[in-house]
């Protein structure tokens, strides 16, 4: 046991009362010359052909990145360090609790792996600008499949694996992969997953079902293969031993992968990510936001599946030559509270990235953090949240106990790195609890009101982007540019609307205030309401339903959902709710975490016909509802707070 230090005093102060000359400087510098400055930024990627443009602006609002130049984004993050004598640096630190298992892989066995990989899909006819999806647990074999896509251009789609058939069907319908890329099961601290029955089921009901399913046989259940459709991975692998793939060129602009994530409506939006853009944006703001560098050491124990595994498990550190720690695992349970500090000591991680909840769910088990001080965590510089508000209540806690500084920083999938953060790789500015400091360079945040204009420090608003957004963001939604415009250009011309709210203070620093949409955020874990909605009334006995996200003290939020039943129809209301939190387990999944549902007479609605969800919102935190103007029918609003309790 290493008793390294006493930590009990209060987080670092640095830089109190300042804001960065360095991190303003740069801010400006990229707005100004926009060119210069990512011209710049794009010397850290190696290139088949280096830009000699940044920006072309010709087809506006569809910006693109590096217009003249090509590159291959793998052999930036694997090819490169072992060409470069770095073979024997470890790439991925894979630590899995669940299986027992502690193994490193080092960038030359990467590479191999990688090169095999992307044979073996060639091999099964996978091509540049093909699609492939990728359904699996966090297993080195996930970030293989990862990178051998990359390596040929192929356009790879991961689905967390918290999904169940449904919603990896509606996946599958839009990306149409020719190959999806699997594992027999995942393992959560209390039960084995088997992802395999789910992906039957969700070819089966598919419109456009792969090629080929390939599945990785894991111990802890085996899966039985399809004839003629399924491989298993061994087998998959062997198709590539002979014929190694070599890294395809591609254009700049050439699709890297498509990440699904919840919007307003049930059906989920695929945001396309570009290869040179994202290999400009990672490396930059793997040096100036996370003071990452070759050699260095980073835990985001967060999934694949969402973008902060994409970007800050995998491409992030792998184009930096840093060594990436890939977590199976939970912050707690597995085995238990300790598991963040005995992970990162053992690992002598230097940039721990995690979700607010996780910490939130670590300090209900060890209030005082007394866990911590059994750990050597003395390589670690820094804790980075993100994925949720940051509570100034988890931000002091874990600054108390880890004794480094605690840095919030806003993003989201679309955008793909952080909108506004301290920059750690710069002189650092002063942290203020609740905000995640001021906007990273590239990012021109401005808060708006409804009409679209500015508004003064201090007053809330929609926070809004002003275009073009910088390298690495969102350059369409998949197949459907129309959607792009119309969910995030269209209601403030001119600029990416973020659907978060907020403010900045007089210091420039940002206070994200939460979704003015309909999209929740369940630990960490964004779902749109609308997916939950449209499953609660597929069920025989729902005549309409709403879901709202409560707070929740570990969560952050929780869906709950109210449902009006048909008319003329009998069922019991306790049946009928545990038939509705099974549905959305089977259809959505376990990770829309839907426990509450109640029966009720009647929606409150506006006379238009909307929902008024922020009413079933605060009627359901307990906060005091007026009646709204708006209101249909304020009989439905006593019978509501009669059914809930409510005065
Ligand atoms: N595959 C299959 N099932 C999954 C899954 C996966 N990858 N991830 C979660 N689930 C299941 C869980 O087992 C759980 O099932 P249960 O209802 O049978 O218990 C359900 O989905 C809900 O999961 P979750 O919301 O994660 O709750 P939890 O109680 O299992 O864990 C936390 C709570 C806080 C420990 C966990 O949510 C956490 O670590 N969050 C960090 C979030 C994060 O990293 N977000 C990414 C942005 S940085
Ligand atoms: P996702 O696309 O899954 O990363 O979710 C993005 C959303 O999560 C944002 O639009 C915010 O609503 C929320 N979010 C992410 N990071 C933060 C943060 N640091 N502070 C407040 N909200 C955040």
């Amino acid at each position: 046991m290493v008793h390294c230090r006493r930590l009990r005093t209060r987080p670092p102060r640095e830089g109190a009362g300042r804001v960065s000359g360095e991190a303003v400087a740069a801010h400006r510098r990229s707005l100004a010359d926009r060119e210069a400055f990512w011209l710049e930024a794009a010397t850290a990627v190696e290139w088949r052909t280096p830009p000699t443009r940044a920006l072309d602006d010709s087809a506006a609002p569809f910006y693109r990145w590096f217009p003249d130049a090509t590159l291959n984004t793998c052999f930036n993050a694997v090819d490169r360090h072992v060409r470069d004598g770095h073979g024997d640096r470890v790439a991925i630190a894979y630590e899995s609790p669940v299986t027992s298992a502690s193994a490193e892989v080092t960038y030359a066995e990467l590479l191999d792996l990688v090169a095999t990989c992307a044979g073996a899909l060639e091999a099964l006819g996978v091509g540049h600008g093909d699609t492939v999806l990728i359904y699996m647990p966090m297993v080195p074999e996930a970030v293989v499949s990862m990178l051998a896509c990359a390596r040929i251009g192929a356009v790879h789609s991961v689905v967390f694996g918290g999904f169940a058939a449904n919603e990896l069907a509606a996946r599958i319908d839009d990306a149409r992969p020719a190959v999806v890329l699997s594992a027999s099961c995942g393992i959560e601290p209390t039960r084995v997953v088997d992802y395999k029955p789910m992906l039957d089921q969700a070819v089966e009901q598919s419109a456009s079902p792969p090629r080929h399913c390939v599945v990785l046989q894991r111990d802890a259940s085996r899966a039985s293969l399809v004839d003629d459709r399924d491989l298993d991975w061994d087998d998959f692998m062997a198709l590539g031993t002979d014929r190694p793939a070599a890294c395809a060129e591609l254009a700049s602009s050439d699709p890297l992968y498509i990440l699904y994530t919840s919007g307003t409506t049930a059906r989920p939006k695929g945001v396309v990510r570009d290869n040179g853009g994202h290999a400009v944006a990672m490396t930059w703001s793997m040096r100036h936001v996370f003071d990452i560098g070759p050699g260095d050491t980073m835990w985001a124990a967060s999934d694949i599946g969402w973008v902060v595994g994409h970007s800050y498990i995998i491409y992030g550190p792998l184009l930096t030559g840093a060594t990436t720690v890939l977590y199976e695992g939970k912050p707690v349970g597995t085995p238990d509270a300790a598991q963040l500090w005995r992970v990162a000591a053992a690992r002598g991680v230097k940039a721990l990235f995690t979700a607010p909840t996780a910490l939130r769910a670590v300090r209900k088990e060890d209030p005082h953090g007394q866990l911590v001080g059994d750990h050597d965590l003395s390589a670690l510089e820094t804790l980075f949240l993100a994925g949720e508000r940051l509570d100034p209540a988890t931000f002091l806690w874990a600054g108390e106990a880890l004794g480094v500084p605690v840095v919030d920083n806003w993003w989201q999938t679309e955008t793909g790195w952080p909108i506004a953060a301290n920059l750690r790789g710069l002189e650092p500015s002063e942290i203020k609890p609740g905000s995640p400091s001021r906007p990273v360079p590239g990012y021109d945040v401005r808060i708006l009101d409804p009409d679209g204009h500015e508004v003064a420090p201090g007053v809330e608003g929609a926070i809004c982007i002003r275009l073009p957004l910088p390298p690495g963001c969102l350059q369409t939604v998949w197949g459907d540019d129309e959607r792009y415009l119309s969910s995030y250009l269209t209601d403030f011309p001119g600029h990416y609307l973020t659907g978060d709210g907020g403010y900045v203070d007089e210091d420039g620093y940002l206070f994200v205030m939460g979704r003015t949409d309909d999209v929740i955020n369940v630990a960490g874990h964004r779902l749109s309401t609308g997916a939950l909605e449209a499953c609660l009334s597929r069920h025989p006995m729902v005549a309409e339903s709403a879901v709202v996200g409560v707070a929740d003290d570990l969560k952050g939020q929780v869906p709950r959902g109210f449902v009006i039943v048909k008319a003329g129809a009998e069922v019991d209301d306790d049946v009928l709710r545990a038939e509705l939190v099974d549905l959305v387990r089977d259809e959505v999944g376990a990770v829309a975490s839907l426990r509450d549902v109640t029966v009720v007479h009647a929606l409150p609605k506006t006379r238009s016909g909307k929902i008024l969800r922020k009413v079933l919102r605060d009627m359901s935190d307990g906060k005091a509802v007026e009646t709204p103007p708006t209101i249909e029918d304020v009989a439905v609003l006593d019978k509501l707070r009669d059914r809930l309790g409510r005065p």
